[in-house]
């Protein structure tokens, strides 16, 4: 019988994409085949993420509620970012773990899984040539990282010290893997990277110049692959040639991710994050402009240290005019290893970040109840990807609409067009039609 791994994920799709490579890694490596059931497991793997919050409490409260519910022998193993920065110092505090891997080692998972406290958390690692086995999202979507690590300095993200820098993967590697995923039936991919439009800019091989454009362009050769998405590109690299290629080329999903961080020229000089408000405001208004149907989602911080309420009216005056049709919204967090905590004097309270995060949520959902019945009676395209229990089914259009309509496992993986009956402020529902 097979060896069960059970595994848990925090944080963004990067983490996501990290454990399904562990996943693989082990299954192809070392035998072991996946369980939900944390009481059949002989590997608990926990991937953390550091980004917010105080991870580190709940991280040792969640181990230590698995060590009391594994099986005995079961081993326990510590992934991701929280991993790389505490490194050690997991296993001192809590002896019953057996191995600590970092976000940047993850090719090393069948190194590590055998060796009692072994640690391996090294940010020079480059995984950027390691070839991982095959690991697709579900049978019609696949997510490939196109690099690792994060050249940037913003002052409030712990990302930079527990990824390291920025490597681009080699291009024809990313190809191949797209291509294996297509030959298996997937026909949208989601490429992933800290600031994916910066690619290029470093490979560990002799990769000659090339571009984050160049590398949509060649992979939109690929055929048989449908949709082309991509998270996160940084609006600072959002170049005129980026963003014509973007509405130039059919494969390339209408919906993107722009983070804002915050709409205050002064806020953002203080995160360093290299654009002011009009340039961003000058960016999303042309893509607007170019693309009708687009649709753009952000990530907000409120209460960054020294935010005025001004500063905050500007991060308000950016969300009116470029409506936004998705807000991941985020109190400032102080993290260990980030500039930003020599800011603390200026640290707001609580409170006050409190107030500006319910109303800027507040600003969104009056937002989405206006817009969203606009979609009623349009007829949409969706790639139906999942089996609901009520008879329904789910997919996502192509400018990444959520929706809902009738219909059987039939449907799966095929594209339908649905005509909208009614909107709620995150999804859609509809009825097929020719
Ligand atoms: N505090 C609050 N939000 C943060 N993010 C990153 N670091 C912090 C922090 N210290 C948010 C940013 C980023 C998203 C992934 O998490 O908005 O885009
Ligand atoms: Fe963090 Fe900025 Fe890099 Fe994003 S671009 S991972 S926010 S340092």
């Amino acid at each position: 019988m097979s060896k069960k791994l059970f595994i848990q994920t925090l944080g963004c799709q990067m983490n996501d994409t990290d454990s399904k490579h562990i996943q693989a890694e082990l299954e192809k490596h070392k035998g072991y085949s996946s369980t939900q059931n944390i009481e059949d497991a002989d590997l608990i793997i926990i991937n953390t993420c550091s980004v917010r919050e105080k991870p580190v409490q709940r991280l040792f409260s969640e181990i230590g509620q698995f060590n009391k519910k594994k099986k005995d022998g079961a081993k326990i193993g510590v992934c991701g970012c929280t991993a790389s920065h505490l490194g050690e110092d997991i296993i001192k505090r809590a002896p019953y773990v057996d191995f600590v891997l970092g976000a940047r080692n993850i090719s090393k998972i069948k190194d590590v899984v055998d060796i009692k406290g072994s640690v391996e958390i090294s940010i020079e690692n480059d995984d950027s040539q390691y070839e991982f086995a095959i690991a697709n999202n579900n049978n019609f979507r696949t997510s490939v990282n196109i690099s690792v690590g994060c050249d940037k300095e913003c002052t409030y993200c712990i990302v930079p010290s527990t990824r390291g820098d920025e490597i681009s993967i080699p291009p024809f590697m990313i190809v191949s893997q797209i291509q294996k995923a297509v030959d298996n039936g997937v026909v949208e991919v989601a490429l992933l990277g800290q600031n994916v439009n910066s690619y290029g800019k470093r490979f560990s091989n002799n990769t000659a110049k090339y571009s984050f454009t160049q590398l949509l362009q060649d992979i939109s050769k690929i055929d048989g692959l449908k949709r082309i998405r991509f998270t996160s590109p940084h609006p600072l690299h959002m170049d005129d040639d980026f963003i014509e290629e973007f509405a130039r080329n059919p494969k390339i999903s209408k919906c993107i991710h722009m983070p804002l961080q915050s709409g205050s020229s002064n806020i953002l000089k203080a995160m360093k994050r290299g654009y002011t408000k009009e340039w961003f405001l000058n960016r999303a208004l042309k893509m607007r402009e170019l693309i009708p149907d687009l649709r753009i989602t952000t990530d907000i911080i409120v209460a960054f240290p020294g935010e005025t309420h001004e500063d905050f009216l500007d991060t308000l005056d950016v969300v009116n005019q470029v409506k936004f049709d998705q807000i991941f919204n985020f109190k400032y967090s102080p993290r260990p290893n980030t500039k930003a905590l020599e800011l603390k004097d200026l640290e707001i309270e609580d409170s006050i970040g409190s107030e500006r995060l319910d109303e800027l949520i507040e600003l969104h959902k009056r937002y989405l109840e206006k817009s969203m019945p606009d979609m009623i009676g349009k007829t949409v395209n969706v790639l139906v990807e999942s089996l609901k229990p009520n008879g329904e089914v789910s997919g996502y259009t192509d400018n990444y609409f959520l929706v809902f309509t009738k219909g059987s496992d039939e449907l799966l993986g095929k594209f339908v067009n649905v005509k909208i009956t009614s909107a709620t402020r995150t999804a859609l529902k509809g009825e097929i039609v020719e």
